[in-house]
Parts: C-alpha cells; sequence; structure tokens
C-alpha cells in the first residue's frame, strides 16, 4: 500500500516513523511519503490560506496548492481521505474497507478547512472520503490521518503476526472486547477470574462473549441490537408462554429460516418443518404443547412437546439463527423436558444425521443415540431417561 500525506506540518506525522507504521514500512507492506503542501504555493510567503467569501472569522485553505500537489501527486484512481469533523465517523468497518486500497492520499484540513472546490474536484479523479475521527474538533487534521493511518496499517494482510489477534477486538464483531489478565494469577489482593485458569476452552468462550456483551450494553448500547442483548445469562428478560393461534404466523417464519439450515447441513433429507403451511401449523397447536419465548417482543424461541405412551417427545426446538451459539438452545431444551406431563418417564426428540451442532448439544445433555427415526430417513432418534 502506498500513502501519501498532504499537510502544511509536515513534522507532525513523525510518528509514522515509529510503532506499528515503521514497522509496516521496514516489512515492505508500506510505501510512506509525507509532503509539505507549501512546495506547490507560488508566492514568496508559501501562503496556503486566505479569507473566506461572504466573510466571517478564521481563514480557509486556497485550492491551488491542492490542485497543483493533486496533478504532481497523480491522484487519479487512488483513494483520497479528507479529514474533517463533518466526515463520516471512522470504524473499524471503515479501516478494513480501507486496509484493502492500493493507494490512499490524505489530505489534512488547517484553519477553517479547505476549499469546498478542492473536495469536488478531487472528487471527479479519484475516490474521496471525509472522514471524521469524532466528535470534537481539532486544530488540524494530521492527528486525525496519524489514528486512521494506525487502524489500517495494522489491518495490511500479512502485516499481524498473529490475524487471530485481530478478529477477537473491540468492534470486530460490533462488540468491545471482553476484559484480559496476565500474570500473576492474584496481584494485590486482586484475582484473575477462575474460569480463565481452568483450561476448559469452550467455558472460557463463553465467558468472554458474555462479559464482551455486558460490557458493550454498559458503555455502548448503541452498538448492541436489541436481540443481540439476549444470552442465557439474560433469560429473566425473556417472555415464555404457551403459544396461541396468534403466535402461529411468527413461528411459520422461525421454522423456515431454522429449518433452512438444517436443509443446508442434510442436504437430500425432505425436512417436514421446512414443508408445513401456516394452517399446519395452526393446527398443530391443538395436537402439542408449544412454548414460544420472546424477547422484547420479538419472537425468538420455541419448542413443543407430547406425551406418546410414555415417552415425552420433544420437538420443533428453534432458536433464531442470529441468536443461536449464546446457550439458549441448551436452557431450551431443559425448558422442553420440564413441560413433561408426569406419567413421562423418558424423553425422545429427533434430528438431521448431518446436523453435528445439534447432535453435540443433545449428547451433553445426556441424550443417547438410537438410530434411524422411523418414517424419516436421514434422521435420528436420540432418547433419554427422565431422572425424578
Ligand atoms: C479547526 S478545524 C476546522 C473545523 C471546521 N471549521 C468545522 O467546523 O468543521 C481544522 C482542520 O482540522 C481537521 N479536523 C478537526 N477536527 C477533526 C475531526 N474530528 N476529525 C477529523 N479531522 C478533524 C480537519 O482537517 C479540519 O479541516
Amino acid at each position: 500500500m502506498r500513502i501519501d500525506v498532504l499537510t502544511i506540518f509536515p513534522d507532525y506525522l513523525a510518528p509514522l516513523e515509529l510503532s506499528l507504521p515503521g514497522k509496516a514500512r521496514a516489512k515492505g507492506l508500506l510505501d510512506l511519503h509525507v509532503h509539505d503542501l507549501r512546495h506547490w504555493t507560488t508566492d514568496k510567503h508559501h501562503t496556503t490560506d486566505d479569507t473566506p467569501y461572504g466573510g466571517g472569522a478564521g481563514m480557509v485553505m486556497k485550492p491551488e496548492p491542492w490542485g497543483a500537489a493533486f496533478d504532481e501527486l497523480d491522484i487519479d484512481g487512488a483513494t483520497v481521505v479528507f479529514t474533517t469533523p463533518s466526515g463520516a465517523p471512522f470504524t473499524q468497518e471503515m479501516a478494513r474497507e480501507l486496509a484493502g486500497r492500493e493507494r490512499i492520499v490524505f489530505a489534512c484540513g488547517r484553519y477553517e478547512g479547505i476549499d469546498q472546490r478542492v473536495i469536488d474536484h478531487a472528487r471527479t479523479r479519484a475516490d474521496v472520503r471525509e472522514i471524521s475521527i469524532g466528535d470534537y474538533v481539532l486544530n488540524g487534521g494530521e492527528v486525525a490521518a496519524l489514528a486512521i493511518t494506525e487502524a489500517v496499517v495494522r489491518l495490511i494482510p500479512g502485516f499481524m503476526g498473529n490475524p487471530e489477534s485481530l478478529a477477537e477486538e473491540s468492534h470486530e464483531d460490533g462488540l468491545l472486547e471482553y476484559p484480559v489478565f496476565t500474570k500473576p494469577a492474584s496481584w494485590r489482593d486482586l484475582d484473575v477470574p477462575p474460569v480463565l485458569l481452568s483450561g476448559d476452552h469452550g467455558k472460557i468462550a463463553a465467558w468472554r462473549h458474555d462479559q464482551a456483551l455486558r460490557r458493550t450494553a454498559e458503555r455502548r448500547p448503541d452498538l448492541l441490537h436489541a436481540s443481540q442483548a439476549i444470552s442465557a445469562g439474560d433469560l429473566d428478560d425473556l417472555d415464555v408462554r404457551p403459544a396461541t393461534r396468534g403466535d402461529a404466523g411468527e413461528i411459520l417464519t422461525l421454522q423456515r429460516a431454522c429449518w433452512m439450515q438444517e436443509a443446508q447441513a442434510n442436504p437430500g433429507v425432505e425436512i417436514p418443518a421446512l414443508g408445513e403451511s401456516l394452517d399446519v401449523v395452526r393446527a398443530s397447536l391443538d395436537d402439542w404443547v408449544m412454548h414460544v419465548v420472546r424477547h422484547r417482543g420479538r419472537l425468538v424461541a420455541a419448542c413443543r412437546g407430547r406425551l406418546e405412551g410414555d415417552v415425552w417427545d420433544i420437538g420443533r426446538l428453534m432458536v433464531a439463527p442470529d441468536l443461536q451459539g449464546r446457550g439458549l438452545g441448551r436452557w431450551l431444551l431443559s425448558y422442553a423436558e420440564s413441560l413433561a406431563s408426569t406419567q413421562a418417564t423418558s424423553y425422545s426428540l429427533f434430528t438431521g444425521a448431518g446436523s453435528v451442532e445439534n447432535l453435540k448439544m443433545y449428547k451433553k445433555a445426556g441424550y443417547r443415540l438410537r438410530g434411524e427415526q422411523p418414517g424419516i430417513p436421514g434422521a435420528v432418534l436420540l432418547t433419554k431417561r427422565r431422572i425424578f
């Protein structure tokens, strides 16, 4: 990647020699050039500003030096970033996008900003981005160019020794990062959370996800879509109740979304839940004990059961696809078991033979594989003894 920075204070960009950008340059991943805009002025005072048309306080950066600099630096086809408090807020997503560019030219404003025609002209030659690094006003665009460069450069493919460390950072998955700890395990009477010393990677991942959610909800609720705030730890917020006919439409929608995944995991297998009509779903509510789970009004999960002899037959365990992997499925399974009538001595359910994640969860919950589910090729039956 090549980066050019245009500024009237080139010394301000000296830190680009250090730390990450410095390393990227040493590795040959970054070709960086800082230019003094005054080089493209024509008067003996190297003037880059003038009074604003229409009057008002302050000075405005003149267009001519910018135009000459753009011509000499040949900005055609590049991405030109104008740093400005009235630009789009800089985000990690933007950093990722810019990290894929071959050439970025930063135009650092000063005074009251740059003559608008400079930006309009650049737009005819390059991909122009007007970017703000926050809702406050700096004296010049250099600090913004430094911040954007640092965020972008660390994402250039091949730059980070361990790319996994990038994946878990704040903002990468829309959440803030969980708290991190290092040795010693105990310091000034403050202990590292025991789960991190447990060696149980599943538990550690669940704890970290939960912490990231909590931290985001507390500090940056604006980042969190309401539905994302659900995890098995937030079950108090869930509204669980018997399904009514009025729920049928949403159940059908959730059912199709969930079993579409099953169809992908079990190619060629005919899946009854996927083909049912609204009338069938509605009628099934008379034959089954079905419960629905809502979070702030949204239908996020459901399950049903009915007694077959002395077996509590569990079915239609579904969690909205965007909320899976947070422990809701495991909780829902034990909830479905709790609905069993007193005569039931065991539970049964079936799933696709290729539904690896479901099978893992059922086995973990004590279910044993009993072979093919009669009448549904490609599906397998699982059962579990009821413990009173
Ligand atoms: C004093 S500011 C000009 C502010 C301008 N009069 C306004 O109200 O939008 C001078 C320069 O600093 C830079 N700058 C200031 N705040 C910034 C921010 N939050 N993000 C990016 N650049 C900023 C821009 O390059 C801007 O042209």
